[in-house]
C-alpha cells in the first residue's frame, strides 16, 4: 500500500529531525528554559538574522485573511509569523516535536493554527482547500519531493500561491561539502548530490539546479525560482571574495508558483 511505503520512505528523516527541532539547538537558546518565551525569542532573533530575506519572500501580512498551510513547521518561527498577521493557519510536520513546540509557541502569544503529525507525501485535506501553501527548506528532505509538490497543487485552489524554499546544487555550501568530503578524503569522484545526501541534515537531502527547480514545478501556471546567496555560502571564505558571489552560487533557491 503506498500509505505504508511512504511512512517507511521518511522514517530516517523523522528520526533525525524529531531529536530536536530545527533552528533549535544549544548554542542558538543557550541556559533559558526550555519553551518559555526567552527560548522562543532567541530562536527567532537568530533565525532572522541569519535569514532576514525570509520576509520579502514570505511578505506574511500580505496574505492577512488567507487560508494558509505551512508543511514542515519545524520550531514555528515563520509559522507564528503566518498567525500574527491573521491566516486562518494549518501547519504539519513529519515530528511530534515540530507539533510540540509550534503549538507551545503559538499558545504563549495568545494565537491559534490547526497542527497536524503527518508526512506530506499525502495531505490529509480535500483538493482545492487553500489559498496559500508555504513551505521553507522541508520538501527536499523527504524520500519523493516530487509526491509533496503534486500534494501542495492539488491542495491549493486555483489560482493559489506556493511559497517556499529549496536547496541550490550548484552552490557554494555544496562545494565546500564536496572539499571536505570528497577532495580532502581522496574521493573527487564523489557528486554533488552525494555529499548533500550524505552530509546535509537528514538523510538522503537532495539540492536542485534552477533548472530542476522549474521542472518540478512545471505543472504550476507560473513559476519564478530566486536563487540566493546565504550566510552558509559565505561561512569560512575571505570578504572581499563573497561580495562578488553570483546569486546563482546560492544555497537557496526561493520559489513562488501559482497554480
Ligand atoms: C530544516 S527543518 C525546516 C523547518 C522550518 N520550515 C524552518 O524553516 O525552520 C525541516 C523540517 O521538515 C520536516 N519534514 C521533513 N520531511 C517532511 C515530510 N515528508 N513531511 C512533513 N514534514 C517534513 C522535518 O520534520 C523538519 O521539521
Amino acid at each position: 500500500m503506498r500509505r505504508s511505503s511512504v511512512q517507511e520512505d521518511n522514517e530516517d528523516v523523522r528520526r533525525y529531525w524529531n531529536q530536536e527541532a530545527c533552528g533549535t539547538a544549544r548554542p542558538i537558546v543557550g541556559e533559558v528554559p526550555e519553551l518559555s518565551r526567552e527560548w522562543f525569542e532567541r530562536i527567532e532573533s537568530y533565525r532572522y538574522e541569519l535569514e532576514p530575506f525570509i520576509h520579502s519572500v514570505a511578505q506574511f501580512t500580505r496574505h492577512h485573511g488567507q487560508r494558509m498551510l505551512e508543511i514542515g513547521v519545524g520550531a514555528g518561527t515563520d509559522h507564528l509569523q503566518w498567525a500574527r498577521a491573521g491566516l486562518d493557519c494549518h501547519g504539519v510536520d513529519l515530528t511530534e516535536r515540530a507539533i510540540e513546540v509550534t503549538r507551545a509557541r503559538l499558545a504563549l502569544y495568545g494565537l491559534t493554527s490547526h497542527l497536524r503529525r503527518i508526512d506530506a507525501e499525502i495531505l490529509p485535506f480535500p483538493d482545492q482547500s487553500f489559498d496559500l501553501v508555504y513551505s521553507w527548506g522541508v520538501i527536499h528532505h523527504a524520500e519523493h519531493p516530487e509526491r509533496i509538490i503534486a500534494e501542495v497543487r492539488r491542495v491549493l485552489k486555483p489560482n493559489g500561491l506556493f511559497i517556499g524554499m529549496l536547496y541550490g546544487r550548484h552552490s557554494l555550501v555544496a562545494l565546500k561539502l564536496w572539499v571536505k568530503y570528497g577532495l580532502l578524503r581522496g574521493r573527487p569522484d564523489r557528486t554533488l548530490a552525494d555529499v548533500v545526501a550524505h552530509h546535509m541534515e537528514s538523510p538522503g537531502t537532495k539540492a536542485y539546479t534552477i533548472r530542476e527547480v522549474r521542472e518540478l514545478y512545471a505543472q504550476f501556471s507560473q513559476v519564478t525560482a530566486t536563487p540566493v546567496v546565504t550566510p552558509y555560502d559565505r561561512l569560512r571564505l575571505p570578504a572581499w571574495l563573497t561580495q562578488w558571489l553570483p546569486a546563482r552560487w546560492g544555497w537557496f533557491i526561493c520559489i513562488h508558483a501559482v497554480k
